[in-house]
């Protein structure tokens, strides 16, 4: 089993080193590591945010593992040069068009979201993000304009794109709660008429699952109001970027959360993928032990389960995280003044008492 790591800025190193001293006290059998540069790291060593051998060692493996990207520093660099490159080559290179990202309330930590704790109780959704398309993937540029320079960006979606994706949402709801909403903007959007039309077609495989439309701004909305009416929510890229860092402060705090990118290339032990927090490098707080780890640990969760089929081992990082937040232990983000590396001794400690 190969796992590549790829802590890249900010407090990328910080959390993903807390993932990695989980992941050591599961000694599986068998395992390698490999590090490589992504970012602003990779940009001021290699001149690029991917290099060619980081792309490479992504491919020879079975998972990837990834902090986080991105770098005031970086902000005035051409598009192709920026941090932010080294995930969304990533993402679009190794074929990862499907991003789950799971928010449900941890028992304990109601009344520190940003709901009423009896409205955060509720939450219990997993938004499937499309990631490899929309405005994030089309033609883009500067032109001349009477107004002076104008930016631009295609956005689109194609019906195989929207198919597949939507695929793996039905599948995904079948083991949920069997309700999905398509999250779109169809009453503007040209992308969105494809995207529910397909969507449509789709749910004919999928006769369990209760498919329901809701336009963005209206799924935001509900997400603070109402976020227990959710079970699955697809939806394209950009909306999916969104409403999962909202879904996030429902639940408690950004540093929570964590995603599995997916697409359909099978390894020996499952399905190739690469787990990322759903948080950035946060510049604000990087270097001073403020992170959260709770997001890269449970990144690391969604990586045992879905690429290594380690489901025993899993669940047993997931209840030690929930066993932590429920014994008060967590830091700023939450009220509370644990630092990094607190966090992570006491989510190592609470490992051992899980069978
Ligand atoms: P961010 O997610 O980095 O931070 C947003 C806010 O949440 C900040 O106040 C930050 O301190 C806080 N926060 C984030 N993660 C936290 C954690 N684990 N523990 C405690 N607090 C946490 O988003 P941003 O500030 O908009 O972006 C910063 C940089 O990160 C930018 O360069 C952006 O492009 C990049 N970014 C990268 C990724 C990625 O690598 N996948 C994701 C999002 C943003
Ligand atoms: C995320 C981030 C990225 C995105 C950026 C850094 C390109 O916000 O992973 O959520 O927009 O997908
Ligand atoms: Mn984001």
């Amino acid at each position: 089993m190969k796992i590549a790591v790829f802590a890249g800025d900010g407090i990328g190193p910080e959390v993903t080193a807390q993932a990695l001293r989980v992941l050591d006290e599961l000694s599986l059998p068998g395992l390698t590591l490999f590090e490589g540069d992504v970012g602003a790291v990779a940009y001021r060593r290699h001149g690029q945010p991917l290099p060619d051998e980081t792309l490479e060692m992504a491919r020879a493996a079975d998972a990837v593992m990834f902090g986080a990207v991105g770098d005031f520093s970086c902000d005035d660099l051409p598009r192709h040069l920026r941090p932010e490159q080294a995930i969304l080559g990533l993402r679009s290179e190794l074929g990862l068009f499907a991003n789950l990202r799971p928010a449900a309330g941890f028992p304990g930590l109601e009344h520190l979201s940003s709901l009423k704790p009896e409205i955060a109780r509720s939450i219990d959704v997993l938004v499937v993000r499309e990631l490899n398309g929309d405005v994030y993937f089309g033609d883009k540029g500067e032109r001349a304009s009477a107004g002076g320079r104008e930016g631009w960006d295609a956005m689109s979606y194609n019906e195989a794109e929207v198919r597949r994706i939507a695929h793996t949402a039905f599948r995904a709801a079948m083991g949920r709660g069997k309700k999905l909403t398509s999250v779109d903007k169809a009453n503007v959007l040209e992308t969105s008429r494809i995207w529910r039309e397909t969507v449509i077609d789709v749910a004919k495989d999928y006769s369990e699952v209760t498919l329901d439309h809701m336009y963005v701004d209206n799924a935001a909305m509900q997400m603070v109001k109402a976020p227990g009416q959710f079970d699955t929510i697809v939806t394209g890229n950009l909306f999916g970027d969104i409403l999962s860092d909202q879904a996030s402060a429902c639940v408690g705090s950004i540093g929570l959360l964590a995603s599995a990118s997916l697409g359909e290339r099978q390894t020996g032990y499952g399905t190739f993928g690469l787990y990322e927090p759903i948080h950035g490098s946060a510049p604000d707080i990087a270097g001073q032990g403020k992170a959260n780890p709770v997001a890269a640990v449970l990144s690391l969760a969604m990586l045992l389960r879905h690429s290594l089929g380690r489901e025993e081992e899993a669940v047993r990082v997931e209840r030690a995280v929930e066993g932590i937040l429920a014994d008060g232990v967590f830091g700023g983000d939450l009220g509370g003044n644990a630092t990094t590396g607190e966090i992570g001794d006491a989510i190592v400690s609470k490992l051992l008492t899980i069978s």
